[in-house]
């Protein structure tokens, strides 16, 4: 069979399959995670987790395996990568300063130069959150500067509504929602919104651009292979990543982000800025041990905001909605409690985040129980372990080791959730208080420690704003239910088209 082959090219293909064999062996049995319970085709490779995230299968997959493996061990996922699924346990990583290095899984350059997601040493995200994070991402603050400016948008999405009930039309209202949030997240950016809700459509595709590139995203920043070898072969990525040049999407987003920056900075040169501070003046005036931030570093942190805040408050909005609209007695109960405070005189018009948070209780708890069934970044958030390992849980973890949880697996905890931890149900917040707080304390969604998510009260304010006013307008007729994906450990919801009638 080989007669032809030259011998050095059949020395060559079998000290490569040996290597290989060699490699599988190791891994599945003297590997030091080989201890560990878990699937055998994981703890051979990582490719079998990157191809899991291709086939938009992961969170199923990892809550199978929780299934059968059970929660009292961590579970080995890939060869380098261990699943900790008890809510207890996302304490011990994520607020630990000796675990606050992250995973190689955010370090592809996919999205980017490095900005405060993707940096992977702790001390130096530690500096760059201290030059970038800051009182006006707090609820008071947002309340004072932003909260005026959202109330804008959510009227005029109201209006939009309103236009296409009374052409009885069919709205893919994940669709608007999501435009929505990547209104709100331009307005923060660059002050003025971008047009998504007023032309009522993706502008420029930044929100198809951005979920076309979450498969590639997530295989690539799980496959090991791909982390160390192929993404780092010249010329590969001015193929596959977005390009400044292009007309739309990610790489025209980038673009505007370059020539705004510009911009602004010669308009403070001649004439000073006296607008209110949005987040590129932030950006600017950010420093780091007295240095402002880099060119490129200004650039990245504005269009991470977009990345990171836009699809995912609306796949928050989006799902919250169709929790609702699946669930009738659930939603006729969060009408009425709405209905009742509207009755009361303590609504404004569009609703305020302070009034949704004292008079509509039952309608925070169906925000909150839509975002523990479909948390938006489902990601394996991987931290590794330092040098001298680290003991975690009961266990020991060998120097590293990607460790990670994961915000489906956590918040569907058999336990804790008990006795229906896939029912949507969002009574479960409000009958035992203390249970309450352990939820609200295990909740995954917007991450936990010094990483945590740096608008997750904006993006609560949205939720907040956007979600009771569209139930306190409209009855919601569905047409087709769609689906939750999630890509590359990013959730965003397909094809969910209901018709709206204007409430009396
Ligand atoms: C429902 C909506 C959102 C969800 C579920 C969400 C989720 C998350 C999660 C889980 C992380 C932590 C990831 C990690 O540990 O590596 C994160 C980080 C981040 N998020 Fe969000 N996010 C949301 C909305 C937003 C919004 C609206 C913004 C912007 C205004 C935003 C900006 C960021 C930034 C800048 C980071 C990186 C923080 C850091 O590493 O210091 N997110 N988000």
């Amino acid at each position: 069979m080989f007669g032809s082959m030259p011998a050095s090219l059949v020395l060559l293909g079998t000290a490569l399959v040996g290597a290989v064999l060699f490699r599988i062996f190791y891994n599945l049995f003297f590997h030091p995670l080989a201890k560990f319970p878990g699937p055998w085709y994981c703890a051979i490779s990582s490719l079998p987790i990157s191809i899991i995230s291709v086939l938009r299968i992961e969170p199923q997959w990892l809550q199978s395996l929780v299934k059968k493996y059970g929660t009292d061990k961590p579970i080995r996922i890939s060869s380098t990568m261990l699943l900790f699924p008890k809510p207890s346990t996302l304490k011990e990583i994520y607020w630990e300063p000796a675990l606050n290095q992250k995973a190689g899984l955010y370090g592809t350059g996919i999205l980017g130069p490095p900005h405060l997601f993707t940096t992977l040493d702790g001390d130096n995200h530690r500096a760059l959150r201290k030059a970038l994070g800051g009182p006006q991402w707090s609820i008071g603050s947002l309340k004072n500067h932003w909260e005026s400016r959202i109330d804008d948008q959510v009227q005029l999405f109201i209006e939009k509504m309103t236009e296409r009930a009374e052409k009885r039309d069919e709205v893919v209202l994940c669709d608007k929602v999501a435009e929505f949030a990547a209104d709100i997240m331009t307005m923060l950016s660059f002050s003025q919104p971008w047009g998504f809700v007023k032309n009522s459509r993706d502008e420029r595709g930044i929100l198809k651009s951005w979920r076309q590139g979450l498969d590639f995203f997530g295989f690539a920043g799980r496959s090991k292979f791909c982390q160390n070898y192929l993404i780092h072969l010249p010329g590969l990525s001015a193929v596959l990543l977005p390009k400044t040049t292009d007309e739309g999407g990610m790489g025209w987003l980038i673009n505007q982000a370059i020539n705004q920056v510009a911009d602004r900075e010669v308009l403070i040169k001649e004439k000073g800025f006296h607008g209110k501070p949005d987040f590129m003046q932030h950006c600017l005036e950010a420093r780091m041990n007295g240095e402002p931030l880099s060119q490129t570093q200004k650039v990245a942190h504005v269009t991470l905001l977009i990345q990171a805040g836009a699809d995912t408050t609306g796949t928050g909005l989006g799902s919250t909605l169709r929790f609702l609209v699946l669930h009738e007695e659930k939603r006729k109960r969060a009408q009425a409690e709405i209905e009742a405070a509207d009755r009361a005189g303590k609504l404004s018009t569009p609703v305020q985040y302070e009034e949704v948070r004292e008079h509509l209780p039952y309608f925070v708890a169906c925000i909150k129980e839509s975002l523990r069934l479909n948390p938006p970044a489902t990601n394996l958030f991987a931290r590794v372990t330092p040098k001298d390992g680290f003991r975690l849980d009961g266990h020991y973890i060998p120097p590293g080791v990607d460790i990670t949880s994961n915000a489906y697996v956590v918040q569907r905890d058999p336990e804790l959730y008990a006795p229906d931890p896939d029912a949507f149900r969002p009574e479960r917040w409000l009958e035992d208080k203390d249970l309450a707080n352990t939820m609200e304390a295990s909740s995954f969604v917007f991450g936990m420690g010094p990483r945590v998510c740096l608008g997750k009260d904006i993006a609560i304010m949205e939720l907040y704003k956007l979600l009771p006013e569209i139930i306190r307008r409209f009855d919601i007729k569905l047409i087709e239910e769609g689906r939750f994906v999630v890509a590359g450990g990013v959730g965003y919801n397909r094809g969910f088209k209901a018709k709206l009638t204007r409430r009396a």
